[in-house]
């Protein structure tokens, strides 16, 4: 196993309630690293850009919506096999088929409002975080 880095966002939903510090905990529990994070208000241009992958899927423009209407938290987890780690942690996407103890069993509302989102790739990992993050950001 490799030490990776992912990108992970603590969604909308998560921060209107205020349990970041809640889901962070979660991530250093499971061992990962906060080494670069940010509060951030996406633009309708960044959350567009950033999901453009679903762009054609009926849910696109709702999740959209959803991305905007409050601050984010965005940062880069690290770790041993940290883009697997991550997804474990946070739980399937639909809280609803979540494990008990994942991010979304424990704080998601339902399946767009999920807490969290994490890559799924080594690939996507590159893009995204540096979407967000130049490497004089990211601490290790
Ligand atoms: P995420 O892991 O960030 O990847 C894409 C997001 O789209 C997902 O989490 C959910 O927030 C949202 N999403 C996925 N499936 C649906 C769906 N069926 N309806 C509404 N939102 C969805």
């Amino acid at each position: 196993m490799a030490v990776e880095r992912t990108l992970s966002i603590i969604k909308p939903d998560a921060t209107a309630r205020n349990i970041t510090g809640s889901i962070n905990a979660l991530f250093e529990d499971a061992g990962l690293r906060i080494v670069a994070q940010r509060r951030v208000r996406l633009t309708r241009e960044m959350a567009e850009a950033f999901y453009a992958v679903h762009q054609e899927r009926s849910f696109f423009g709702e999740l959209v919506d959803y991305m905007i209407s409050a601050p984010v938290v965005v940062q880069v987890l690290e770790g041993e096999d940290a883009i697997a780690k991550n997804r474990e942690v946070m739980g399937a996407t639909n809280p609803a088929n979540a494990d008990e103890g994942t991010v979304r069993k424990e704080f998601g509302l339902n399946v767009q409002e999920n807490s969290v989102h994490g890559s799924d790739s080594p690939e996507n990992a590159a893009i995204e975080i540096a979407f967000f993050f130049a490497g004089v950001d990211i601490v290790g």
